[in-house]
Formats: C-alpha cells, structure tokens, sequence
C-alpha cells in the first residue's frame, strides 16, 4: 500500500530554503524564511536566553513530565503577556510551536461544530494546510491589494457571508505575515462586531509580538477585539520574540463562558494526547524564567528593542529608494518581519537565478533578514526587473 503513495510537491517556503542553501554565490542574499538576522547576517540567541538556559542546567532536578497543560507556570506568563488581565479567565495548554497551537485549535473548532474557517488573504503558507489536515474547508476572503499595499475592510468582511453561525475567521494579530500590513484599532473594532453580527468566531494567530511597534502595542487591537466576543480561539508563538525558533514554543488560548471551561480544556487535553501525549518542556522553560525574573525579563526587553529597531531602519532605508513601478515608501509603515511586493513569477525568478535574491514564489521578502550592506544591490536588482 505505502508504495503507492503518489509524491507530494514540496512546501514553497522550504523550497526556497533549500534552492538558497544549494545555490553557490557568495554574494547571494536570502529573504526568504522569517529569520531575524543582525547586521553581521546571524540570529543568535538572546542573552536572557543564554542565561535562562544555564540557570536551568545549573538547577533542574529532574526529566519527568511536566503534564499534560504543559508547564503552567510558562501558561500564565505568556498569557499575561499577551492578553493581560482577561487571560486569567482564558483556558489555556502548551503546544509544539505557533504550527501547533494553530493545529490544537482547528481540531478544537472542528470538535465545537466549526466547518470552515476564513483565510483572509494572502495568508501564511501554511495557514491553509493546517486547517485542511483539521478536516475544515478553508475559505478564500480577499483582503489586501498588494499593487496599492492597502487592506480593503468591506472586501474582508463582506467575505464573512461565505461562513455560517461556529465557523470561524482567522486573523493574525500583528506583524501580518505575509504582508506587514496590520489592523487599526478601529479596525478590529469594526472586526468584534462584525464577527459578533455573524456568530463567527475570531482565530487569533500572535506570532510576533514586539516585532511591530512594542509588546504591548502590538497586541492592543487583539485585545479590544477580545473584549469584545464572547469566544476566540489564540494561538500565540514565542519562536520570534524570544530567538528560539528551534524550540518550538507554543500555546493555545481559548476565551469561553465560565461553564463551559472544563469541557474546553478537556477538548484540547484529548487532542493533544492523541497528538503528541505531551508537550515538550525545555524551550516553554526558557520563557518562564526569563518572564518571572525581573533581571532577565529587563535585558530580553532590551534586546527584543533593539531587533524591533533594527527592523525599523531596514524599512526605513527601503522606503527611501525608488523602484519603478513599486511603492517602496509604504514598507516603512509596515510592521514586523514582512513585506510582500508586487512582482510577478517571471521577476521573483529573474531576481533569483540572475541576481541571487531570494525571496517566496509570493514576492514576500523577509525585511528582518536584509542586511543594511546589501540594501543597495537589492534595490539595483529591484530596479533592473520592476
Ligand atoms: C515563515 O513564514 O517564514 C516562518 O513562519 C517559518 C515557517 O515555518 O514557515
């Protein structure tokens, strides 16, 4: 039976990854995987991180389970964090990574009655996979015009008709991933009500708090929009804002009335022990310990502030340049680690073999990852097929 199985085309970004690691130009530049990288070109571990880790090498006692939550010490932190206050009320379980929560909550959704889910779009790569191996249908909701580099509300939510009363709409709380294009406040406002009109409930991916425009910026038009609904479902990553991609450190969040609490966390407990039993410990850790000491959790800001800021000028000396026919001066405006540009196949390609540019088959660029050294060959090769 297995050796019928037909192959399966490789997943676009790790593609990418693959064709940029194989390609030989030392002067090759790679914005494709959402990586920060400094301006030497390297990611390396936050310090809070490095002694959060020796810290625990110099005390953990023992290897057993955590449980199945996950560390619930880890839970209550990246809640308070996130969401603030209201999180106390929010039904929570660690995950394996962002991927993880997102896939804990689709078979959460599915289980509560959910048949499809919204994907404003475009939306992360992934985004669709996950929510097909849930077994929901996902729908196409039109959202960003990416010639113009702006979000078109009444489109979005004129979409919500294609959904029905349990379905549920996934909307990314910051940092959007592909585009960098955020809501306003007014905007998720807009967002609470028109999700409560329909019964639909808001899918909350946080993947990048502190990327944007601080921790708590970031996630103010999260919050008002889960003020105001009765359910959300979050998945909240902390791959990005603590460094520790490889840790995959992930949560799952679920705001619901008080009586149907247990039954919730009893929902995700059994999809999680069919999954994975229980999840891993030692990147949640990390977290825990450098959000409860006050040393740590000052030099993790510290430096969380200085990627945010070294984001911030890659956008501004981007959105200084001029290139034809796209508006570079609107990526300043744009928030976290990408910008999709409106380029079509034949220039990603040309921009690739002829000019080592990496980029996704969707034009996204990953601005955390550009060097400022190589901005100006980037722009030259922008503007030599744009
Ligand atoms: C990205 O979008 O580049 C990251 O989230 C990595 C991934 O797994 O796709």
């Amino acid at each position: 039976m297995i050796e019928t199985l037909a192959p399966k085309a490789p997943d676009p970004l790790l593609k990418i990854i693959k064709l940029f690691r194989e390609d030989t130009r030392s002067d090759k530049i790679d914005l494709g995987v959402g990586v920060y990288k400094d301006s030497s070109g390297n990611t390396p571990v936050m310090h809070a991180v490095k002694d959060a880790e020796a810290q625990l090498l110099a005390t953990q006692k023992t290897k057993t389970y955590v449980g199945q939550q996950g560390d619930v010490d880890f839970l209550r932190l990246v809640g308070q964090l996130a969401f603030g206050a209201m999180s106390r009320d929010f039904v929570s379980i660690q995950a394996v990574g962002g991927t993880g929560a997102l896939r804990l909550g689709c078979d959460l959704l599915r289980e509560s009655g959910a048949k499809r889910i919204v994907l404003p779009q475009p939306c992360w790569p992934n985004h669709p996979s996950i929510v097909r191996a849930a077994r929901l249908e996902p729908i196409d909701a039109p959202f960003f015009n990416i010639a113009e580099q702006r979000i078109d509300m009444d489109a979005l939510i004129g979409a919500f008709a294609q959904a029905e009363r349990g379905d549920a709409v996934l909307l990314q709380a910051c940092c959007h991933n592909p585009l960098g294009a955020d809501f306003s406040l007014e905007q998720w406002k807009t967002l609470a009500d028109a999700l409560n009109a329909r019964g639909l409930i808001p899918f909350v991916d946080l993947a990048y708090q502190g990327f944007g425009d601080g921790v708590d910026e970031d996630v103010a038009g999260a919050r008002a929009l889960l003020e105001r609904v009765p359910e959300a479902v979050i998945a909240v990553s902390e791959a990005k804002s603590f460094g520790i991609y490889r840790e995959r450190v992930g949560a799952l969040y679920v705001k619901t009335a008080e009586k149907a609490r247990a039954a919730v966390m009893s929902n995700i407990a059994a999809i999680a022990r069919a999954n994975y039993s229980m999840p891993p410990d030692h990147g949640a850790a990390i977290v825990r310990e450098v959000l409860s000491d006050e040393a740590l959790r000052a030099s993790w800001r510290q430096e969380l502030d200085q990627i945010r800021t070294h984001i911030k000028s890659t956008r501004a000396k981007l959105a200084a340049e001029r290139v034809n026919s796209i508006p570079m001066h609107l990526i300043a405006a744009q928030k976290g680690m990408f910008s999709t540009l409106p380029l079509n196949q034949d220039q990603i390609i040309v921009l690739r073999e002829q000019h080592g540019i990496y980029m996704t088959d969707a034009a996204r660029i990953n601005v955390a990852g550009l060097r400022h050294a190589d901005i100006p060959r980037f722009v030259e090769a922008l503007r030599a097929v744009a």
